[in-house]
């Protein structure tokens, strides 16, 4: 049991939130959770990135003032947070002063260290991605990889962080910290970039007013990324009033990112801490991208799936089920609603959902509600399956720890049909026979709810609580007699009657 510090990216607000943030959102979320029913001190932080070029020209493109802009589209992302039931413990915007007086304060600290000098820079540019791209990352006839909009030369006179100081201190950092960033080969690609040579980077702008100040120069802002990088940083200092948490959180334990941010994360941020002496993160793990028609879904492509649709239809837990369950987090993967419908209807509603109704029908009929207090079976299934699962989820392999439980819900369910609990109810001679099978069903119920709680916490709080188990610490996910004494009526978990998709 310690502190456990999680953060997902703030995201830019120069649009609404789609399924790609509520994705980065869901998995941390269920990491932190998972954190909780471990005992652990945790804290989950979120938010957004309102400066900058993407939300400055999006706000010019709209008519708006880029405040304006940033004070609706933050309140969208505010929102979604519960609907997502995301645990975050703070909501940090990048216009709240304290976070930007504390960035000019690490940063003034970082040039009087002798990181930062003045001189001119030019390249190619994205104003979406707020980046320069080196040649070797630029597409055909100058595009942006990742937005496939023309690039734009951009000549200006910027302060430059020395990022080229830190070439060797990285390179250490890789080789004595292997799990620095994960998965593997996201470790080698940063390392690749790094070990390719390192440009020093612009880290203020002239042109743009849209940003925190550069407190020896007013003339310039500071490049939207150190801004939103130190975010992670500054929150601990104001996230709960009158108390500042950096003592007890830093360093975070944990930044999960998408790939389209690795070098950022893996390179500039460490950089960034050195450059300021503070420790860095102990890891940062990079997942892929939702793809839908083979593309990053992404708004400015358009290609995007509503989180808050798809949760009005199936529901939350459905959606935070979903996206870590099709997708193997950490690889990219297609997402559709037609493939929602079918892990919807085949693991919940007729893996989970129907084993729950069944197994507490039963006892009802067979036992009054009353749970017979024998051992159960099934060990086999059960031990160790909690410690295998929370290492997986150490990994921060989502996919495969939670194919480990739904296998057990899979047995669970085979369980049913083996020992066939309404023959035996036919005969009381078989009465002892049925006590143990209605036990091990009950408690094998109540094991992989906890073992879900931090994916389903809704429906899994539903389900405890019908057993009159509501705990769900991490160290009772073992099979034990006795835990559940009497069942409660349940009424379905997962509905089958979704209401149709509305047209597109
Ligand atoms: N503001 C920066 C991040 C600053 S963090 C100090 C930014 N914002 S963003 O709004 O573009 O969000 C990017 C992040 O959203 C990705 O890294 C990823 O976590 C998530 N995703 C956005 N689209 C996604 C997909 N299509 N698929 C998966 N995740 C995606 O970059």
């Amino acid at each position: 049991m310690g502190s456990f510090y999680i953060t997902t990216p703030i995201y830019y607000v120069n649009a609404a939130p789609h399924m790609g943030h509520a994705y980065t959102t869901i998995a941390a979320d269920v990491i932190a959770r998972h954190h909780r029913q471990r005992g652990d001190d945790v804290f989950f932080l979120t938010g957004v990135d309102e400066h900058g070029e993407p939300v400055a020209n999006a706000a010019e493109a709209q008519g708006m003032t880029p405040q304006a802009l940033a004070d609706l589209n933050s309140e969208r992302f505010r929102a979604l947070m519960p609907r997502l039931n995301a645990s975050n413990d703070f909501f940090i915007r990048t216009t709240d002063p304290e976070h930007k007086a504390k960035v000019q304060e690490v940063l003034t600290r970082i040039k009087d260290n002798g990181f930062v000098y003045k001189d001119h820079y030019e390249g190619w540019y994205c104003p979406r991605c707020a980046d320069f791209k080196s040649e070797n990352e630029i597409e055909d006839s100058n595009r942006c990889p990742i937005h496939h909009i023309e690039l734009t030369r951009e000549q200006e006179e910027n302060y430059f962080f020395k990022l080229s100081a830190f070439q060797e201190r990285l390179e250490q950092l890789y080789a004595d910290n292997p799990d620095f960033v994960g998965p593997r080969h996201r470790a080698n690609e940063a390392l690749a970039f790094i070990k390719g040579g390192l440009q020093d980077v612009s880290l203020s702008r002239a042109k743009l007013t849209w940003g925190v100040e550069v407190p020896w120069d007013t003339e310039h802002v500071f490049y939207v990324w150190f801004d939103a990088l130190l975010n992670y940083y500054t929150a601990l200092s104001y996230a709960r009033p009158g108390e500042d948490l950096t003592e007890k959180f830093w360093p975070p334990q944990l930044h999960v990112i998408g790939k389209d941010i690795l070098k950022f994360h893996a390179v500039f941020w460490p950089a960034l801490l050195m450059a300021a002496d503070l420790p860095v993160p102990e890891r940062i793990y990079i997942h892929g991208y939702l793809l839908m028609d083979g593309e990053k879904m992404s708004k400015s492509l358009g290609n995007v799936l509503d989180p808050l649709v798809v949760i009005d239809r199936f529901g939350t837990d459905a959606l935070r089920h979903y996206v870590l369950r099709d997708v193997t987090f950490g690889q990219d993967g297609s997402v559709s609603t037609e493939a929602f419908e079918q892990r919807y209807e085949s693991e919940l509603a007729n893996g989970l959902g129907n084993l729950a109704s069944r197994c507490i029908a039963m006892v009802r009929k067979y036992r009054d509600g009353a749970v017979p207090a024998v051992q159960p079976e099934l060990r086999e299934d059960f031990d160790g399956l909690a410690g295998e699962v929370a290492a997986l989820i150490d990994r921060a392999e989502l996919t495969p720890a939670l194919e480990l439980v739904w296998e057990r819900v899979r047995r669970l369910n085979r369980y049913v049909e083996e020992t066939a609990p309404w023959t035996l109810a036919n005969d009381p001679a078989n009465a002892e026979r049925l006590d143990v099978v209605l036990a091990t069903l009950v408690e094998g119920l109540r094991v992989v709810a906890v073992l879900l709680a931090s994916v389903l916490p809704e429906t899994t709080e539903k389900l405890l609580a019908t057993l009159g188990a509501p705990d769900t610490a991490y160290a009772g996910a073992t099979l034990t007699a006795g835990t559940v004494a009497q069942v409660q009526a349940l009424a379905p978990l997962f509905p089958k009657d979704i209401p149709a998709a509305a047209p597109a």
